[in-house]
């Protein structure tokens, strides 16, 4: 009945009820609940993350982000094959695999940061 795309992308999730929202480099994104931080990238972008080099076992570390919980009042290190994804987490910074992986779905790299060192240089004369 369900065509197979769909029930094989279903079967690599735990069970869920609802969408959380999560932040990643500026962009706002809807995930599966109870679910790893790895899941929710690759619920983001089935196409690309299961082609990634994770060992899904904490062992690799190419999944780890810098990541700010709603609740906590700075960032820190996680490895998102082990972090469990929570409303409102921010995430500021992801491992070059990572980074490759969502490309597509980040937009467009962030402006290389012209107006620092237009203040350096201001500073500097
Ligand atoms: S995927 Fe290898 S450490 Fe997380």
């Amino acid at each position: 009945m369900a065509d197979g795309d769909s029930s094989n992308m279903a079967d690599v999730f735990r069970p869920y009820e609802k969408l959380v929202e999560i932040t990643i480099l500026g962009k706002t994104f809807l995930v599966p609940e109870r679910n790893s931080l790895l899941r929710a990238f690759q619920f983001i972008s089935p196409e690309t993350i299961p082609y990634g080099r994770f060992c899904w076992n904490q062992e690799c570390q190419y999944c780890r982000v810098n990541c700010q919980l709603s609740d906590e009042d700075q960032s820190r290190p996680i490895l998102s094959c082990k972090f469990i994804v929570s409303e409102g987490m921010d995430i500021s910074q992801l491992a070059p695999e990572l980074i490759g992986c969502l490309r597509t779905k980040l937009g467009p790299a962030q402006p290389e940061p012209v107006a620092i060192i237009s203040e350096e240089k201001t500073r500097a004369s």
